[in-house]
Parts: C-alpha cells; sequence; structure tokens
C-alpha cells in the first residue's frame, strides 16, 4: 500500500490541517512550505503523493512538477489551486499532475482523490507489466515491431550479422533502413568496432570523394594537411553508405575497387592501405532499374546486393503502428517533459488508417506534434495535422484517384450525404430525405444499396 503524502503549500494552516487529517486517515505525512524544501524531502522522504499548491513563493507547484519529472521521480502529483487558477491546474495536469482539487475544498475530497489515484496506481503497475510482456518479443535492439514481416527481417539480421557480406538496405524514406543498419553493427562481432555512417546523396561529389577516401597534403588547392577517409575511420567496423544511389558514377568505380582489394588510396597518395570494413548500403530507389537506366554500374550492384533486406513500408505492416504510438509517446514525453497518458480511440483509428508516406518518421513526427498540441493528458483527433483528417475523407480520396467517371463519383458523393444527414437526424429517415431533399422511398432504397447500417 503506498501511504507516504508529502503536503507543500505556503499556507501554514492548511498544511496543519491537512497533516492532522491524513495522519488520522492512517498516511504517513511530511509538510514543506514551498517547491525547494520539498524537493529535499522527497529524497529523505520517498513520498508517493505530493499534494502541492500552484503559486507558492520559491518554486511553485509547476516547477516542482517538471523537476520531478525531469528526475523520473513517478509520486503522484495532486495539485490544488485557488479559484481563478484553473489554467494553471490544467497546465499542471498536462506536465503529468494527475488530478487537481479546487480550493478551498473538504477533507473528504482530499480522502477521495487520493484513494483514487492509488487504484490508477496499481492499473498502472499491471498495464505495465503486461505491456513489457508484449513488448518483450517485439523489440529489436532500437526496433519495435511485431509484424511477421518486420519479425522475418529481425531473424534475418540474427543470421547475417556475423558474417561480413555487404548488405543492402532498400525501402521508402522513414521505414527505418538506418536502423537495420545499426542492428546489423550492434548484433556482429564488430560492434565494439566504429559504425560510421555517409550520406552520399547530401554531399558534393568533390567533397564526397575526399571524406570516404581521404587525401594527402598537398593533393588539391584545399588540401593543406593530411585527412583521413571514412573508410579508414571505420577500420574494424562497419561503414554505413547511406542513398548509395545517389553516388557519382566515378566514385562507384573507386567503390567497387575498395570492395574487391579491400584496400584504400588516399586522394594524392600511391600507397594503398589495408583495411578491414563491413559496407553496409541503404537506398530508396530501386537500384535494379537505376542499372538499366545507366545510372548505377552493374558490377558494383553485384557487389553490394548480395544480401538484400527490404523493409516494408509502414502501411503494409499497420500491426506495428499501435506499438509504435505508445513507443512515441513515451520517448516524446521523456524528452518534452510532457504526460500525455494516452491516445483516444478516434485519433488511434485515424492513425491506423493513414497511408503514412513518410512512414515511421512520419508517424514519430505527427506523434510529436500532437502532443505538443494537446490540451490534456491525452491525444484527441483535433491534435492530428489536416492531411491526416483529410486522407479519410471518401469525396477527396476519390477526386485524387483520377477516375472520371461522373457516376462512380456521383455514389460517392452521395453515400457521404446520406451517412450524414442520418447522422445528423440520428438515423430517423424521414426527417433525413427531408434534408437530403429526395423522396423517402429513394432513400431507403439508397440505404440498401450503399449497405448503410443503421
Ligand atoms: N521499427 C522502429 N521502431 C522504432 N523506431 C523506428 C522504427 N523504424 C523507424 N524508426 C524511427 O523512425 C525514424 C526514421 O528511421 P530511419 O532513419 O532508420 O529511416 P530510413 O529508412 O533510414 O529513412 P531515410 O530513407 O529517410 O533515411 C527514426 O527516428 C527511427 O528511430
Ligand atoms: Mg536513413
Amino acid at each position: 500500500m503506498m501511504r507516504r503524502v508529502l503536503v507543500v503549500d505556503d499556507e501554514e494552516n492548511l498544511r496543519l490541517v491537512l497533516r492532522t487529517f491524513l495522519k488520522r486517515q492512517g498516511y504517513q505525512v511530511e509538510v514543506a512550505d514551498n517547491g525547494e524544501t520539498a524537493l529535499e524531502m522527497v529524497e529523505s522522504f520517498g513520498p508517493d503523493f505530493i499534494l502541492t499548491d500552484v503559486r507558492m513563493p520559491r518554486m511553485g507547484g509547476l516547477d516542482l512538477l517538471a523537476t520531478l519529472r525531469a528526475k523520473g521521480n513517478e509520486a503522484t502529483v495532486v495539485v490544488m489551486s485557488a479559484y481563478g487558477n484553473i489554467d494553471l491546474a490544467l497546465e499542471a495536469m498536462k506536465a503529468g499532475a494527475y488530478d487537481y482539487v479546487q480550493k478551498p475544498f473538504k477533507n473528504d475530497e482530499i480522502l477521495l482523490t487520493l484513494r483514487k489515484a492509488e487504484e490508477r496506481e496499481c492499473l498502472r503497475r499491471e498495464n505495465r507489466a503486461l505491456r513489457q510482456e508484449v513488448l518483450r518479443d517485439s523489440v529489436f535492439e532500437q526496433m519495435l515491431a511485431k509484424s511477421d514481416s518486420m519479425q522475418q527481417i529481425f531473424r534475418t539480421i540474427t543470421k547475417v550479422a556475423v558474417f561480413k557480406t555487404t548488405a543492402l538496405i532498400s525501402g521508402e524514406s522513414g521505414v527505418g533502413k538506418e536502423l537495420v543498419a545499426r542492428a546489423l553493427h550492434q548484433r556482429s562481432d564488430r560492434k565494439d568496432g566504429p559504425f560510421v555512417a555517409v550520406n552520399c546523396g547530401a554531399i558534393p561529389e568533390n567533397l564526397l570523394e575526399s571524406e570516404l577516401f581521404g587525401h594527402k597534403r598537398g593533393a588539391f588547392t584545399d588540401a593543406s594537411s593530411d585527412r583521413v577517409g571514412l573508410f579508414e575511420q571505420a577500420d574494424g567496423g562497419v561503414l554505413f553508405l547511406d542513398e548509395i544511389g545517389e553516388l557519382p558514377l566515378p566514385l562507384q568505380v573507386k567503390l567497387l575497387r575498395v570492395l574487391q582489394e579491400d584496400t584504400v588510396r588516399r586522394i594524392g597518395d600511391n600507397r594503398d592501405i589495408p583495411i578491414d570494413v563491413r559496407i553496409t548500403a541503404a537506398t530508396h530507389r530501386d537500384l535494379s532499374a537505376e542499372v538499366k537506366a545507366g545510372r548505377f554500374r552493374e558490377d558494383l550492384f553485384y557487389r553490394v546486393n548480395v544480401l538484400q533486406i527490404r523493409v516494408p513500408p509502414l502501411r503494409e505492416r499497420r500491426e506495428d503502428i499501435p506499438l509504435l504510438i505508445d513507443h512515441f509517446i513515451d520517448k516524446n514525453n521523456a524528452r518534452l517533459g510532457t504526460s500525455i497518458r494516452a491516445i483516444n480511440p478516434d485519433a488511434r483509428r485515424l492513425l491506423m488508417e493513414y497511408s503514412w508516406p513518410g512512414n515511421v518518421r512520419e508517424l514519430e513526427n505527427t506523434i510529436e506534434r500532437g502532443i505538443v498540441l494537446a490540451e490534456a493528458d491525452t491525444l484527441t483527433e483535433v491534435d492530428l495535422p489536416d492531411r491526416i483528417h483529410q486522407a479519410r475523407d471518401p469525396i477527396r480520396l476519390q477526386l485524387s484517384s483520377g477516375e472520371l467517371s461522373i457516376k462512380k463519383t456521383n455514389r460517392v458523393i452521395e453515400e457521404v450525404l446520406i451517412r450524414r444527414a442520418l447522422k445528423q437526424t440520428k438515423g430517423n429517415r424521414t426527417r433525413a430525405a427531408k434534408l437530403l431533399e429526395i423522396s423517402h422511398r429513394a432513400l431507403l432504397y439508397k440505404i440498401k444499396g450503399y449497405e448503410i447500417d443503421l
């Protein structure tokens, strides 16, 4: 049973009353008259509950709450605030307070709030234990996924990580290619060696060459000193060539040479330096199509494509979405110091149905944005961006599909209007027919045709 309560208020009388009352109810009680003293007492007393005023000289309730959260303290905080400070109380709820009571209050109100909090705390523990159990099979290095396709990838990584084979990770933007590359490194016997990542598409061609291979002093105008390239830096570990499809053709030739000979030569140098590097590459392009188009060398393609891992887009593994939602809520709470506890069913449904062109990264950004916008401690559909709402609009979907048939498009619009009218009239067909300006008979006929359940 959790029984320790810390009361924080600058009003002496209130501290006295609460201390006496709560002690009589069987709680262990300590008091503090400001946030700073409270923080010290939290260390020594270890309260399960903190009842705190919002406005106090020397550290108010909100700062106290923020500091506690930053320290990872899990005490349940209840805010006491006078009428007129409701805004502050709500802000406190968003920052992680469990509840608030309005001053002046009756002792029983406080007791009831504490009992409620205790119950919730029990539930939370159970939930956490349950979630941990579900998660155990769904976590792989930094990745979370329970879909069969991702679980298959986890097994592949485990199997191939021990070999020095070059791996090519393909998949749309934001699916988690870099995480796969890192997992390959983590699961290999090179995990204590370096993991060096370079984005081939982000560095201009002339810089990329010396970045990768290094150069000798004086090799070109700006080369004022020797430079160790990324290949050498990755010695004994992994060089992750992100967006290898963007690698310019001349550098493709040089890369192939490194792969074949396990040596690099710095620009302007005539020595070959032996290296032991595992190459992992990633691309959002279809490399075999790039080969056909003459933009990617066929010999290099065969050399890097020894083992291909295709990470499927999020819309092809929607069962991973709930897991990722919860994960990103936790992650961003920790980062932003917020305490979003849940996401409402409507918002969850929208996230489940959206097509996620930006994949996991887009989902993560969407959750982060939602957390910032959320008014209370629950994410709701209002906190989601327009594009996610619009994507569900069947009329918009129809119009963006390129369909030209007036008949088909009219049907989509008609169905939307009928559903809307029925919702507005709570299923009353006579009134709905009036709103729609069609006959009652026609409406019944269409309801059947569109298979609308009432
Ligand atoms: N399965 C997953 N579990 C948890 N986080 C994930 C998962 N997949 C992706 N992420 C997160 O999503 C973001 C994008 O992942 P990552 O950078 O690996 O994608 P990418 O495929 O390399 O994207 P790009 O093609 O844009 O470089 C990162 O913040 C990553 O941590
Ligand atoms: Mg990436």
